[in-house]
């Protein structure tokens, strides 16, 4: 285990100075850090994680003698205490990820009671500590946008991959217990992508197939996360810009398919002018080609539905952007869902409120449909009753409706997925 130095202001916490939350959680980064291999800590200001457990909705977690007691709860589920301990204020500026409802939609949401009581003493006491109840996996998206090189302590793989990436800010894929002692002592362990060393490229992807739509942008994010797992791609090829919807589903599928936490774009990410500074000199560990045939193969992995009637569509993984949403209530406008179809598109609730004011909430609900916010239908497992078939717009979401859901899911365009709401029918597939 590596020797870590930490410095005279660190060492004053884990004695106690700050009180016993602050020492146990500062006790749990050290350790966690020297597992790692790293020999020291660095100030953060920006963490993301899930308070109070970090699975939205799974009360099971919780053990049934401390259910109403949140410090108890946040003692055992995010500093791995047994012991209660008295929880101060948060030091860094801190953001919850996914909660366990829309709290205006919980009933459509077929959410119980009894999860919405929790729900609610979980959301107070994030406010009584000062994490501030984003409650979305795209913090970015509504205001929390870390500046370029800074230490970040994030959980969500979608949202870290993204501010690695594209912003060019630095975070590890944080856990529950670390992202919490990272809140309360404003520190985290200096190793991986915090490092100059653990950003540089391993891979070459040379792109002969160049992604010009969403959906194509997440295919072959999910095409290099099968192929490159927990490594970094440097992709070769693209010379245009994408734009920050693109971005995003790419690194959520890489994210998702791989465990990929960085890449880069050369001539267009923050890191990568040139595949030189990409790379800077890290031994190349593979290079992979992706063309027509691979986007193919990409797609494959995802075709594993069979029947074409569609019960439930779902939009919003990573939650939409204002742009996605207004999109959907476009395509949305002036029609109706077939009767046994649901269409459900998750968005932050900062962007809603947008929504909203440009009526595009209103639209997407006369059709039928339901814009909501503060959760998620994989994460938050909230869906509508009886669904045996699903479809959606994210390699991300496709990637998980099966395996945690049990959907037969097929992945398509925005514009299919639609129009699998309207009709009721999959009509879509690979053009
Ligand atoms: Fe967000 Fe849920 Fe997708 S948390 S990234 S909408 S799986």
């Amino acid at each position: 285990m590596a020797i870590m130095i930490l410095s005279d202001d660190e060492k004053r916490v884990l004695d106690g100075a700050e009180g016993e939350a602050r020492a146990h959680a500062m006790d749990l980064i050290v350790r966690y850090g020297k597992a790692l291999g790293a020999d020291r800590l660095v100030d953060t200001n920006s963490v993301c994680g899930g308070f109070v457990g970090a699975l939205p909705g799974r009360r099971d977690v919780i053990p049934e003698n401390i259910r109403g007691d949140m410090e108890a709860v946040y003692s055992l589920l995010n500093l791995d205490s047994d012991k209660k301990l008295s929880i101060p204020p948060v030091k860094a500026m801190t953001y919850r990820l996914i909660d366990a409802m829309d709290p205006d939609k919980w009933q459509v949401q077929r959410v119980s009671e009894q999860t919405r009581e929790i729900s609610q003493s979980v959301g107070e006491f994030c406010s009584q500590i000062g994490v501030n109840r984003c409650n979305t996996c795209t913090p970015y998206q509504v205001g929390v946008v870390p500046v370029f090189g800074e230490h970040c302590a994030w959980m969500e793989s979608s949202a870290v991959i993204y501010i690695n990436s594209v912003i060019g800010a630095r975070s590890n894929v944080e856990g529950a217990h670390s992202a919490a002692a990272a809140a309360l002592t404003g520190k985290t362990p200096y190793w991986g992508y915090h490092t100059p060393e653990g950003r540089r490229g391993t891979h070459h992807v040379r792109i002969e197939k160049v992604p010009e739509t969403m959906l194509d942008w997440g295919l072959l994010g999910y095409w290099i996360g099968e192929k490159v797992q927990d490594r970094v791609p440097v992709l070769t090829g693209i010379d245009h810009p994408g734009n920050p919807n693109f971005y995003k589903h790419f690194g959520a599928a890489a994210a998702s398919a791989g465990g990929v936490e960085m890449y880069h774009i050369v001539g267009q990410t923050p890191e990568a002018p040139t595949a030189e500074m990409a790379f800077s000199g890290r031994a190349l560990e593979g290079e992979l080609l992706y063309g027509p045939a691979q986007r193919e193969e990409a797609f494959s992995y995802f075709s594993t539905a069979t029947e074409t009637k569609v019960d439930f569509v779902k939009i919003g993984c990573p939650h939409a952007s204002l742009e996605q949403v207004r999109q959907v209530a476009t395509l949305l406008d002036g029609k109706k869902l077939h009767a046994e179809t649901d269409l459900w598109v998750f968005t932050p609730r900062q962007i809603k409120a947008i929504a909203d004011r440009q009526g595009y909430t209103e639209t997407i609900e006369n059709a039928g449909a339901h814009l909501m916010s503060d959760s998620c239908a994989a994460l938050s497992k909230v869906y509508p009753a009886g669904v045996r078939v699903a479809a959606t717009d994210s390699a991300k979401q496709a990637h998980y409706m099966p395996a945690i859901l049990k959907f037969q899911t097929w992945l398509g365009t925005t514009e299919q997925c639609v129009d699998a709401a309207i009709t009721g029918e999959w009509r879509g597939g690979l053009s």
